[in-house]
């Protein structure tokens, strides 16, 4: 492999405490130098002013769909759009069919992302055997396989002796247990938020109580037993809160929030727009609002996609019958270059680092740097760049969004996965 030289970009690696610019040395698929100025001797030179050379994103969330539903995705696809979105690492979900509860349906995701040679895959196993949440699967074989954590997402584990236990079981193994957070007795039948858009559309509501009765649950069973608990795509305030005082107790919980759930509030259904259902519900404005503080504060580790992607067929029905879920992969930071850099709410590093290093870090992942002799995953994002998002140009086969025709700042130029370049094309 031959060595590569990015000159003159504005080098933002969190990890390393570095924002400025500097060249950025690539040799055998490895960072081999960032200096202020590195002589090419030989090294094929990108320019990379006016760009930014960031650590390539890391996913916690991502919904592949295969094997079972390749109609909604494939890994092919999914991993096409990861790397147009700029994420060089991403965590494939277990809610495949057949679920990835066994080592078999470990191997296969991790073949066939081999083959796909982009973005590199992290499997998260099932907490249950088939996901349905009555015997836990062989936590032991997952972790040996190569998961890097275990979750039922799309469903909760709603069986709190039984979160125990897993709780307990994970624990031995130093790996999160991600959970749904999602009371289903309280969430049964909701379409959308529980309030008054739910109500002037006459939509039957989730009220925020279905996700932080959950969330004060698992709480308390993580303090119990001492076991990492891990909150996927929080949504609301309450959460929010109940997770800060946790963290000041000393619980062991990390939790990630969504673009959407940053950007939008339930307004954004409209007149029954389904490319705005999702799971856990876009919430009103005071939890949005809520969600931004909890990242800022780090009670929020991470932003992560939930991209969740479906067919046109089943996402364009009635808002009652449509599937929950957004395709995110490839407007993930632009949305939140918009909603969080240019209002000043945080700096491009520390957007960065909750895209990237952060992410990678909960997972004990090799990634999210720029360290030296560390596997070459690196962005070119043009800052600069104003863009419309068309959702038909998607690489991913979910083509829903509640973004689709807005403008977007920032837009990732040019991407390397372990010193090769992709392009998702
Ligand atoms: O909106 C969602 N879609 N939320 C989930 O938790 C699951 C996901 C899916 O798999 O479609």
């Amino acid at each position: 492999m031959s060595s590569l030289l990015l000159k003159g970009g504005r080098v933002v690696d969190p990890a390393n405490g570095r924002d400025g610019v500097f060249d950025v040395l690539i040799k055998h698929g490895l960072i081999a130098r960032v200096e202020p100025a590195i002589s090419p001797n030989g090294a094929e030179v990108v320019d990379a002013s006016g760009k930014l050379v960031t650590p390539g994103l890391v996913d916690l969330h991502t919904h592949l769909r295969e094997p079972g539903r390749e109609d909604k995705e494939t890994i092919q696809t999914g991993l096409r759009a990861a790397v147009r979105g700029g994420y060089t690492t991403i965590c494939a979900m277990p809610n495949t069919d057949p679920a990835m509860d066994s080592p078999g349906v470990v191997e296969f995701v991790q073949q066939a992302a081999g083959r796909a040679g982009l973005a590199a895959v992290k499997p998260i196993g099932a907490i249950t055997v088939g996901r349905q949440g009555k015997d836990l699967t062989e936590f032991g074989e997952l972790f040996e396989a190569g998961c890097v954590g275990l979750s039922d997402d799309g469903h909760p584990v709603a069986d709190a002796l039984l979160m125990r236990r897993a709780l307990e079981y994970a624990r031995v193994f130093g790996r999160p247990l991600i959970q749904h957070a999602e009371d289903p007795v309280l969430a049964a039948g909701g379409v959308m938020h529980e309030g008054l858009v739910a109500t002037t559309l006459g939509l039957r509501g989730m009220p925020a109580e279905s996700e932080s009765v959950m969330v004060a649950r698992d709480l308390a069973l993580a303090a119990l037993t001492g076991g990492w608990l891990h909150v996927a795509h929080v949504s609301c305030g309450q959460s929010v809160q109940l997770i800060r005082e946790a963290k000041r107790r000393g619980v062991r919980v990390t939790c990630e929030v969504t673009p959407h759930h940053l950007a939008l509030t339930d307004e954004a259904v409209g007149t029954f727009n389904t490319h705005a259902k999702v799971n856990p519900p876009l919430r009103p404005e005071q939890d949005r609002r809520a969600l931004i503080e909890g990242l800022c504060d780090g009670t929020i580790d991470c932003i992560a996609t939930d991209h969740a992607p479906h067919t046109a067929w089943e996402k364009d029905a009635e808002f009652d019958s449509a599937p929950f879920g957004i395709s995110g992969l490839e407007t993930a930071l632009s949305v939140c270059v918009a909603m969080l850099v240019i209002p000043q709410t945080l700096t491009w590093p520390q957007l960065i680092e909750k895209m990237s290093r952060a992410p990678a870090a909960l997972i004990g992942a090799e990634a999210g740097t720029l360290n030296i002799g560390a596997p070459a995953d690196l962005l070119l994002i043009d800052p600069d760049a104003r863009w419309t998002v068309e959702p038909e140009q998607f690489a991913s086969k979910g083509r829903h969004t509640p973004f689709a025709g807005r403008q977007l700042p920032a837009r990732v130029a040019r991407v390397w996965c372990r010193g090769t370049e992709v392009t998702g094309r």
